[in-house]
């Protein structure tokens, strides 16, 4: 009835991606003009660094066994605040790093009170002359990005506060700094194997197959035609199973991560149940309803086929009967009474977080961490407010056991015991 299929990880690697494909963020400036200086020399490069210059045939076949979307992920490294001095660590180009944040005067056209603030980072080591370090520098309020090439100081500058609750943020939590370990070179690699999936084209779903092909292993086989079915609901039973994957547009390059996070290679299924009188009906969570609220449903047969048919994601069905010993066990009055107490019920969002986030910083599988989630999810709760506040919203209240409590997170550092959550 809902999806069977789903492993949370995902869910913040869509968020993430679709974080950084939205946000953008302002490209710092000072690193124009920098090329010559290289101070370490220890070893000459690395051969993704080159990558670019190599010819075709080489660099081709090494490119497309580098990257994976999971160099999409930020690590982070640290925050940084005004009162607690400098932040070390070692970043993927250079392996001396620091950086620390000073309060400075806003820009001449922002509001003066709010003030603006300036980050020093200081790089040095790097273990190749050609690499570079990618970072994202994240409050709740903003998401920059930067890299550098050369050993030397850089400054990032923010020019304002976006309002007096970022300044007060940044004073307590500081400034979280997320380094894309990939490099570069990776992280752009990995865009451009993530980017297509989203197209709604048959270059989008080409690249879905090829992705998936790549990194699932998955074949595909041309079906001879006719690709619509003609399915008879009388040789449909209760409890038979449809599986869904979807292969062209926005919910098929979310599908297509879905499976490969997942290792499953459907992205969504869905059930048919029979009545007492011999109709046929699927139940599915995820339909849209007047208030543009997804929700669970049980839709006649007639209506859920015709509905595929329709979706421009091209969706690809299996319909797998039960097997008939457990057809033999499949109680459909238990179902149906299931389906009805279910129908109506918000998409399951609640059941997305809670039912796996029980630990304050121990349920994340790397690469992700507790820094990395609840900094997109707070940043989410501002791009996004709608989802966010499905998510975060349904989530608490069903973990609270209330209704309609609203809730505005606050928290970016959720292994201190500083994080807090304000009711609003
Ligand atoms: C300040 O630094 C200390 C020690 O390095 C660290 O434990 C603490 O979490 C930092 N606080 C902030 C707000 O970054
Ligand atoms: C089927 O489910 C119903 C409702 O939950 C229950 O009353 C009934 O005993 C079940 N039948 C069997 C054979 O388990």
């Amino acid at each position: 009835m809902s999806k069977l299929f789903y492993h949370p990880t995902i869910k913040l690697l869509k968020i993430l991606i679709l974080l950084l494909l939205f946000l953008g963020g302002d490209f710092g400036s000072d690193n124009n003009n920098n090329y010559c200086y290289v101070e370490a020399f220890k070893v000459p490069f690395r051969v993704k660094d080159v990558l670019p210059v190599l010819p075709h045939q080489i660099s081709w076949p090494v490119l497309n066994n580098l990257h994976s979307a999971v160099d999409l992920l930020p690590y982070f490294v640290g925050s940084v605040s005004p009162d607690n001095g400098t932040l070390q660590w070692k970043g993927a180009c250079f392996y001396d790093s620091e950086a620390r944040l000073d309060f400075a005067l806003a820009d001449s056209d922002h509001d003066p009170a709010l003030g603006g603030g300036l980050l020093r980072l200081k790089t040095s080591a790097a273990h190749s002359w050609t690499c570079m370090d990618l970072y994202v520098f994240a409050t709740p309020y903003r998401v920059t990005w930067d890299y550098y090439f050369s050993a030397r100081e850089h400054t990032l500058k923010f020019d304002s506060w976006e309002e007096a609750a970022e300044m007060e943020y940044v004073k307590q939590h500081g400034v979280s700094v997320f380094l894309m370990p990939s490099g570069m070179l990776g992280t752009l690699l990995s865009l451009i194997d993530v980017l297509p999936l989203f197209s709604n084209t048959v270059w989008g779903q080409n690249a879905n197959l090829a992705f998936l092909t790549k990194h699932m292993g998955a074949t595909f086989e041309k079906r001879p035609q006719p690709w619509r079915t003609t399915i008879n609901p009388d040789d449909v039973h209760s409890g038979d199973f449809l599986a869904v994957s979807k292969i062209r547009g926005r919910w098929g390059g979310f599908e297509t991560l879905e499976k490969w996070v997942t290792g499953a290679f459907a992205g969504h299924t869905a059930v048919c149940l029979k009545d007492e009188l011999g109709n046929l009906w699927v139940g599915e969570s995820g339909h849209e309803n007047e208030k543009g609220e997804e929700i669970i449903v049980v839709i006649p047969w007639e209506e859920w086929w015709e509905l595929s048919l329709k979706d421009s994601s091209n969706p690809q069905i299996a319909l797998l009967p039960l097997h008939p010993d457990v057809h033999a066990k499949f109680n459909s009055t238990a179902a149906w009474e299931y389906a009805r107490s279910m129908s109506g019920k918000p998409y399951g969002y609640h059941n997305m977080i809670f039912s796996w986030i029980d630990t304050i910083a121990d349920n994340y599988p790397p690469p992700l961490d507790a820094h990395l989630v609840i900094s997109v999810m707070s940043m989410w709760t501002r791009v996004q407010p709608a989802y966010a506040a499905n998510m975060w919203n349904e989530a608490l209240n069903k973990r609270l056991g209330t209704e309609v409590l609203l809730l505005f997170l606050t928290c970016s550092r959720p292994s201190s015991s500083i994080c807090g959550i304000n009711s609003k």
